[in-house]
């Protein structure tokens, strides 16, 4: 597979890449091969992750998964509500060719509290949206009232009180080449810290 290197490509090129990411939709064929996914979930694992607790978990679901997921959705969708036929459902889990189920089992620690392990799960999704978009694919992380059925989430294997499921990354090729969106200007979010600030100051807001 051709990946650049980081010790011999351009880092700035790289950075670049990651200027332009942004979620994409719609999504078709192709979808990232064996060897790409394994890249794409090796740099999940760079995700920051205090005391190495390793909370994420990542299920990939491929066509023609995704319709059985569908039914699932939608046998969820109407024990919530009796009159949903569950159209929204299916089309909900079909409408990529691939997705990735982002779930996270939290470890009871003195250290690390629930927050953490779920920043951290954020962490490696975000590792996941970057590489897809630097391999050339197309993602988009949606939740929606499914992801926190639990139904839904011990449908996909997350079967522990501990485990969550946080959404679904869905995976594959834009179908359109989208215009970049704005983005808010960093700025107006960073301030440097000289010092305490004074009451007066804080009061305001
Ligand atoms: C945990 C999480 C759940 C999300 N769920 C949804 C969702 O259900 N529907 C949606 O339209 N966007 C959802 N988003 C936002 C999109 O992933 C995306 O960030 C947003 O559409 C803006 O696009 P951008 O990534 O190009 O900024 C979610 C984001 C996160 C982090």
């Amino acid at each position: 597979m051709n990946f650049p290197d980081a010790t011999t490509s351009s880092n700035r090129e790289l950075l670049g890449s990651l200027l332009n990411r942004q979620s994409q939709w719609p999504l078709g064929l192709p979808i990232p091969d064996a060897d790409e996914l394994s890249l794409v979930f090796q740099v999940a694992m760079r995700a920051p992750d205090h005391s190495n607790l390793k909370p994420w978990r990542f299920i990939t679901v491929r066509n023609p998964a995704t319709h059985e997921l569908g039914e699932v959705f939608a046998a969820a969708a109407l024990k919530r509500n009796a009159q949903d036929q569950g159209k929204a459902s299916r089309s909900q889990a079909t409408a990529a060719p691939m997705l990735i189920a982002v779930g996270v089992r939290i470890s009871v620690s003195d250290k690390v509290p629930e927050i953490e392990q779920m920043l951290s799960v954020g962490a490696a999704a975000m590792n996941i949206l970057n590489a897809l978009h630097i391999l050339g694919y197309g993602a988009y992380w949606a939740s929606g009232q499914n992801s926190y059925d639990p139904d839904v989430r011990r449908a996909l294997g997350l079967t522990g009180d501990n485990e969550r499921l946080l959404g679904f990354i869905y995976v594959g090729t834009p179908s359109k080449i989208s215009r970049l969106k704005a983005r808010p200007s960093a700025a107006e979010f960073v301030t440097d810290w000289l010092g305490p600030v004074p009451d007066s100051v804080a009061s305001r807001g």
